[in-house]
């Protein structure tokens, strides 16, 4: 296929490091068929799914019988991210493909989830040895980095205040516990070797940029990762309950577009959260019942094109922190970049026109979107993947989903 791009921008496609496909145990939130249409219209080329399912991706049968039931239902090509603790199943699933592994310094689930520990490693001891594993294996690890303590009397408080106040909700969450909990993971990560991941550094104060800027100088293989930081005060005032936890924080978004500009940030992923509005609607009551996020990956892509347009960043910075970076991380090689040898997955972008976001549009099972009704410049009209279309204007084309699994290159990485 020949394809005219005259006055249009040619991107490669987008790969998202950082989405909650929710398959298995949460279908009624997402699958790989909606969240990956939702990924290939906002031109996403490319997910690394994490493992917080249910059951958890924490063992090599989860993880084959994960990639086998997803099989032949992704628009997108799609990696699988490793969890738990256990260096047996850690070590059979890196031999599996998995991109990388994820840790959770809290507990991810609620407190009546069986599962709810199964993810998570607190103690510093651990950390070190996960992080040798895993850099004998050339796998990152992310890290969600968090106090569980700290979130612990903070629940307490904000229930006895019954706020539903998203600032507070934000501003309260990122106390320095979870700058001292970062602390630990640099310095457990020190010497290790190891590629570490900080997931969503959005959620720590933002004097954390500067904390990982400084390790990445003294050495430690460091990354950070945020979304599009378009959530600003009035997104927090009109979104309420759908807006926490975890939103970004408060008045600090100029501060992530600086970081995103100048490197201290190193990539973009959206932590793609799809929650039912019912769902969020619990944190009416008790805001701690809410569960956390929202969704991301169909709109990460034309929000960070909105920001090009407004002058915050240029087009070459936006595809290394939309595709290039990414890659990088989990080892998608051919991934990421528009070079001789690499996929042909490519978006292209009409920088003249407007797009409003609608929520009525979007394939996320979620069936909402913080960003609703936001105006942005410019539109992604189409994508390829491995050089056929598979959407147009925001519609998926016909034709049976053609994502791959994929598993990381160039293992021997030192
Ligand atoms: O915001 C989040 N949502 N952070 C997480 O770590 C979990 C995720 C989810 O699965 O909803
Ligand atoms: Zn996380
Ligand atoms: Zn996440």
């Amino acid at each position: 296929e020949v394809v005219d791009v005259r006055d249009r921008i040619l991107l490669p496609g987008a790969v998202d490091v950082h989405v909650h496909f929710r398959q298995p145990g949460f279908e009624h939130k997402e699958d790989f068929r909606t969240g990956s249409a939702a990924a290939a219209c906002g031109g996403v080329t490319t997910v690394c799914d994490m493992p917080n399912t249910h059951p958890p991706v924490s063992s090599a049968e989860r993880f084959r019988a994960k990639r086998d039931l997803v099989e032949g239902t992704s628009h997108v090509d799609h990696g699988l991210w490793a969890g738990g603790t256990d260096l047996p199943e850690l070590a059979a699933m890196a031999g599996l493909g998995a991109v990388g592994v994820k840790v959770y310094l809290n507990r991810s689930h609620r407190a009546d989830d069986p599962y709810a520990d199964e993810l998570s490693m607190p103690d510093a001891g651990t950390l070190s040895t996960l992080f040798r594993a895993c850099a004998s294996w050339a796998l990152p690890v992310a890290v969600h980095v968090a106090d569980h303590d700290q979130e612990v009397r903070l629940r307490a408080r904000l229930r006895a205040a019954s706020t539903t106040d998203a600032r507070l909700v934000s501003r309260s969450y990122r106390g320095d516990g979870v700058l001292d909990a970062l602390a630990r993971v640099l310095a457990a990560a020190a010497g290790t070797g190891c590629r570490v991941h900080i997931a969503h550094a959005s959620l720590a104060p933002v004097a954390a940029l500067d904390r990982i800027d400084a390790a990445r100088r003294a050495g430690v293989r460091v990354t950070a990762e945020c979304g599009p930081p378009a959530l600003l005060e009035d997104d927090l005032d009109r979104l309420g309950v759908l807006g926490v936890p975890f939103a970004f924080p408060a008045g600090d978004a100029e501060a992530y577009w600086s970081a995103l500009a100048d490197g201290r940030v190193d990539l973009v992923a959206t932590d793609h959260a799809p929650h039912t509005r019912q769902d969020k609607a619990a944190g009416l009551d008790d805001v701690w019942a809410a569960p956390p996020g929202y969704p991301g990956v169909e709109t990460v892509l034309p929000l960070m094109v909105d920001a090009v347009l407004a002058g915050r960043l240029s087009w070459s910075r936006l595809a290394e922190l939309t595709s290039a970076a990414p890659a990088r991380l989990c080892g998608l090689g051919g991934k990421g970049a528009i070079t001789p040898g690499a996929d042909a997955d490519l978006v292209v972008v009409d920088p003249a026109a407007t797009t409003t976001v609608d929520a009525a549009r979007l394939h996320s099972r979620a069936g909402w979107s913080p960003f609703d009704g936001r105006r942005l410049a410019g539109a992604v009209t189409a994508t390829y993947l491995r050089g056929r279309a598979i959407a147009r204007d925001g519609e998926l084309l016909p034709g049976p989903p053609a994502g791959r699994f994929l598993t990381p290159e160039g293992r021997a990485r030192p």
